[in-house]
C-alpha cells in the first residue's frame, strides 16, 4: 500500500534514545506548524508553543520528571500549552490539543526524527512554566521531547481491533 498517512501511523513509535546529531531549527518550525494545522472547535487553534534547544534551559527540565535520561540524550524539547485565555469547552479544547500533539508526532516521524510525548511532566507544569517565563493563562499540556533516533526497532502492541469495536451491524 503506498499510503504516507496511513504508513506513518502505522510506523511511528515513541523513541526515547537520540543520536549526538542536532536538529535544525526549521524540521522544529516545521513540526509546530503541522501541530498547528489539526482541527480545532470553532478553529480556536487553543495550542501554544515553545522550542528549547538550549542545553543549559534544557537540562534544567531534568528534575521536574522521573524522565530526566530522556531528556538529557533529546536534542530538542517542544512543551505545549494550551492558552486558558481563548478556551471555549474544556473537553473539546484538550481534545483538539491531543490532536496536535500527534500531528507533531507524526511530522516528526515523517521528517525522519524520533519523538515522545512526555506527560509525567505534567506534575510539574508550573515549573515549566516559571522556567520559561510565561503567563498563567498558559497551562503545560505536554512536552514532546525529540532528536535523531539511536535506534529503529521499538516495538508497541495494540488490542486487537475486534476488542475496541463495541457496536456494528
Ligand atoms: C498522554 C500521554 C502521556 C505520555 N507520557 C509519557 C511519559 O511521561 N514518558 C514516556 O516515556 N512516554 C510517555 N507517553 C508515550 C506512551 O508511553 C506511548 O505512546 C505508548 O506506550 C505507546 O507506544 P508507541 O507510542 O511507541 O506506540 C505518553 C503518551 C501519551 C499519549
Amino acid at each position: 500500500m503506498n499510503n504516507p498517512v496511513l504508513e506513518a501511523i502505522f510506523t511511528r513509535r515513541s523513541v526515547r534514545e537520540y543520536k549526538d546529531e542536532p536538529v535544525d531549527y526549521q524540521l522544529l518550525e516545521k513540526i509546530l506548524e503541522a501541530g498547528s494545522w489539526a482541527p480545532s472547535g470553532l478553529n480556536n487553534q487553543p495550542w501554544r508553543f515553545a522550542i528549547v534547544t538550549d542545553e543549559d534551559l534544557k537540562s534544567q527540565f531534568e528534575p521536574l520528571t522521573k524522565y530526566a535520561r530522556i531528556i538529557k540524550g533529546a536534542k530538542a524539547l517542544l512543551p505545549i500549552f494550551i492558552d486558558k485565555e481563548v478556551m471555549y469547552n474544556e473537553v473539546k479544547d484538550h481534545q483538539a490539543i491531543g490532536a496536535c500533539i500527534q500531528n507533531m508526532l507524526l511530522a516528526a516521524h515523517s521528517l525522519g526524527l524520533g519523538a515522545v510525548w512526555l506527560g509525567e511532566i505534567l506534575k510539574s507544569a508550573e515549573q515549566v512554566r516559571t522556567l520559561l517565563q510565561l503567563p498563567d493563562n498558559l497551562e503545560l499540556m505536554a512536552v514532546i521531547a525529540l532528536g535523531y533516533p539511536a535506534r529503529k526497532d521499538q516495538k508497541s502492541r495494540r488490542h486487537p481491533l475486534d476488542e475496541l469495536i463495541v457496536f456494528k451491524n
